[in-house]
């Protein structure tokens, strides 16, 4: 069999005027996840639904398990499972019958229908609320649920389209582990996040999508490596002094220097390392910049992705940037033009 079990080629796809995919490429290699990394409006949800085989690209084609996501639909559609930002579970009916739903959907006999729900309801520890109304479930247990759901039927591939958006730190921490678990029995899974700290920790390779275009990919390490080298950061006393600051060391980078003026922070991509840490601090110095903090650190994703796109990723709580607005079909952050 194909080690191969996700691949995308030349895939593209228009909404009127607005360009969600632009030409995306992409492999995902049996039992690794893939994490799908950019910000809101980059194209994530539009890829997911073409791979889930809910909508048709314009150009290009998807595989899965070496079968055409269009001409071989029917096929595709067993062997996925789909969870994502929305849970898609039903309020109305219990967890437990949400899952035999699923069961039922995809054909199972009703002996194994109810054999699986079990087991999913014990793995994703919902034995407890199993007869219970889903409209009494929290946000982390609507969205266990509906991972569990996506599991029912034992699919080989798993999309999951934003798994952890919304939810608590405790609820995320909590899905990463069954992720993790569900890759270690070999799932292949493909997970869209805007959270770097979330592609950094579950993903074996990372592809960096931007305004529906590929602009990066590779191992976490070998995204930060592109940097070649380490960031000098700096945070200043008084916002005041950020410009001079600014002044005072932007030539001693190896690449623009990035402002969080909110913050008072700088950062610098620093392949000099030491050397270029020394010299920063003696030019501040020289300056009368009183700082309350100056560091050498490796490059996070954050710093890779604005090195790359010129602006922040987004939602990367762990930064401090401001959220974004949860996304929706009709609310990227670009516009039509
Ligand atoms: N059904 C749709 N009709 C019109 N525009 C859409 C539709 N779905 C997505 N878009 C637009 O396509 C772009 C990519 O959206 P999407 O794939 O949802 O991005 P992401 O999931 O990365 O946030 C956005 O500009 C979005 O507004
Ligand atoms: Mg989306």
């Amino acid at each position: 069999m194909a080690d191969t079990m996700i691949e995308v080629a030349g895939v593209k796809k228009a909404f009127g005027t607005t360009k969600a995919l632009c030409g995306v490429d992409l492999a995902a290699d049996r039992a690794k996840v893939l994490g799908l990394l950019g910000p809101n409006g980059a194209g994530k949800t539009t890829l997911v639904r073409i791979l889930a085989t809910l909508l048709l690209p314009d150009e290009g084609s998807a595989r899965i398990a070496g079968l055409d996501v269009v001409r071989d639909a029917d096929a595709v559609r067993p062997i996925i499972g789909l969870a994502g930002q929305y849970a898609a579970v039903d309020e109305t009916l219990t967890g437990r019958e949400n899952l035999e739903l699923v069961g039922r959907l995809y054909h199972l006999g009703r002996p194994e229908v109810r054999r699986r729900a079990d087991e999913v309801l014990e793995r994703f520890s919902l034995t407890g609320a199993a007869d219970r109304q889903v409209k009494t479930y929290s946000g982390g247990m609507r969205r266990r649920l509906d991972l569990g759901a996506s599991l029912v039927a034992n699919p080989p591939v798993l999309i999951l389209d934003e798994p952890t958006t919304g939810l608590d730190p405790r609820s995320r921490v909590e899905m990463w582990g069954f992720i993790e678990t569900l890759v270690a029995d070999g799932t292949t899974i493909l997970l869209t996040t805007q959270y770097l700290d979330e592609a950094d920790r579950l993903a074996h390779r990372i592809v960096v999508i931007d305004y529906g275009k590929v602009i990066a990919e590779g191992t976490s390490d070998q995204l930060k490596d592109q940097l070649g080298g380490d960031v000098v950061e700096l945070r200043v006393a008084s916002p005041g002094d950020l410009d001079k600051a600014l002044a005072a060391i932007a030539e001693l980078g190896d690449g623009k220097p990035q402002v969080d003026a909110e913050y008072g922070r700088l950062t610098l991509p620093a392949k000099g390392g030491p050397a270029t840490l020394m010299a920063a601090a003696r030019r501040l110095d020289e300056s009368d910049i009183t700082l309350e903090d100056l560091s050498l650190r490796r490059p996070s994703l954050d710093d890779v992705f604005m090195a790359l796109t010129g602006h922040s990723a987004g939602a990367d709580g762990s930064d401090g940037d401001e959220p974004q607005p949860a996304d929706d079909a009709g609310g990227g952050r670009r516009g039509t033009t």
